[in-house]
């Protein structure tokens, strides 16, 4: 019998380049943490969280993404919330994950920096054997750059167990270039660089995040293809690119996963790895993702293997 698709996908080792540990909370896990901390959700039932995540944008879905992430308040929240990620990465043929986390949306509700670090390194830890894992800290671009300062400030005792800076949140009028101060310091305290653009925002944000912010991997980019001669600069300096085809649908990035600009990007030669960005909100881990993108845009074998190839390759190390 031939190898089914699911199979393939998951044997193919890959990266995860693109996704936020606050989006891998599933209800079942929500509601476990409100109990255990006695927070008030906004849901009767993991069922009706599942109905309530119907988004007709990214702002949609920030606000529903930050309400849940309210119950995150221990060491050991965080830990259960980092070890469900890592054992389904792990189930998915994920060798090497560089995860988002946003300190900002938990430091504001005053838990500690050290909290949440904790937390994370006990679960990479125990999964080291499985997934290589690494950590990106996340500026959410809706606030002052001077609250990105000072959480970098914040990071300093924490920076062995940080690879890179990202940009995320809200897009479109927040540029990339409000960040620029932001990045620099980063750089300064050997930090590797990575931002969302072109997501919602237009092309010039991902020549901003390229040019003004020294990003090494774009987050997204798929608006990057409205202008030719930035598709002919990243394709001519191989920029990676981390798509996430479901989040798109969800967003309505794309009107329809069957209209997903994938094929085109890999036709045009840009080095593009496929991603989960949110899974607990979005319908699906990084595996579903390939699957459901395979089957809607017929992608062979051989490109679901570059991608996944592409992925290991575009991995930061330090
Ligand atoms: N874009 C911006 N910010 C985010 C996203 C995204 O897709 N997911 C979580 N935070
Ligand atoms: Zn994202």
């Amino acid at each position: 019998m031939p190898e089914g698709i699911g199979d393939f996908v998951r044997a193919l080792p890959k990266a995860e380049l693109h996704v936020h540990i606050e989006g891998t909370l599933e209800p079942e896990l929500m509601f476990a943490l409100a109990a255990r901390n006695q927070v008030e959700l906004p849901y009767a039932s993991v069922g009706d969280a599942r109905r309530a995540y119907e988004f007709s944008d990214l702002q949609s879905f920030l606000d529903i993404l930050y309400q849940g992430a309210a119950v995150l308040q221990t060491e050991e929240d965080f830990s259960d919330l980092m070890s469900a990620y890592l054992r389904r990465a792990a189930a998915d043929g994920v060798t090497r994950a560089e995860i988002f986390f946003d300190p900002q949306t938990h430091l504001s509700r005053g838990v500690a920096f050290a909290t949440f670090m904790a937390g994370f390194l006990s679960a990479q830890r125990k999964f080291a054997g499985e997934v290589d894992s690494a950590l990106i800290l996340c500026f959410l671009r809706h606030l002052p750059e001077e609250d990105a300062l000072r959480t970098l400030d914040l990071a300093e005792p924490h920076l062995d167990q940080i690879l890179a800076v990202g940009l995320d949140s809200s897009e479109v009028g927040f540029p990339p270039e409000m960040f620029k101060s932001a990045f620099a310091r980063a750089r300064s305290m050997g930090l590797r660089t990575v931002a969302h653009a072109g997501e919602e925002g237009p092309p010039e944000y991902v020549w901003q995040a390229l040019d003004l912010l020294g990003a090494e991997r774009i987050d997204h980019g798929v608006r990057s293809l409205e202008d030719p001669d930035l598709v002919k600069r990243l394709r001519d300096e191989q920029t990676p690119i981390t798509v996430c085809p479901l989040s798109n649908e969800r967003l309505q990035v794309v009107p329809s996963l069957d209209r997903h600009p994938l094929p085109r990007m890999l036709e045009l030669g840009l080095n593009v790895s496929i991603n989960s960005d949110d899974p607990a909100y979005f319908g699906g881990y990084v595996g579903d993702n390939y699957v459901q993108v395979a089957e809607a845009l017929k992608l062979s074998r051989d490109q679901l293997a570059t991608v996944a190839r592409n992925s290991l390759a575009s991995a930061l190390t330090r």
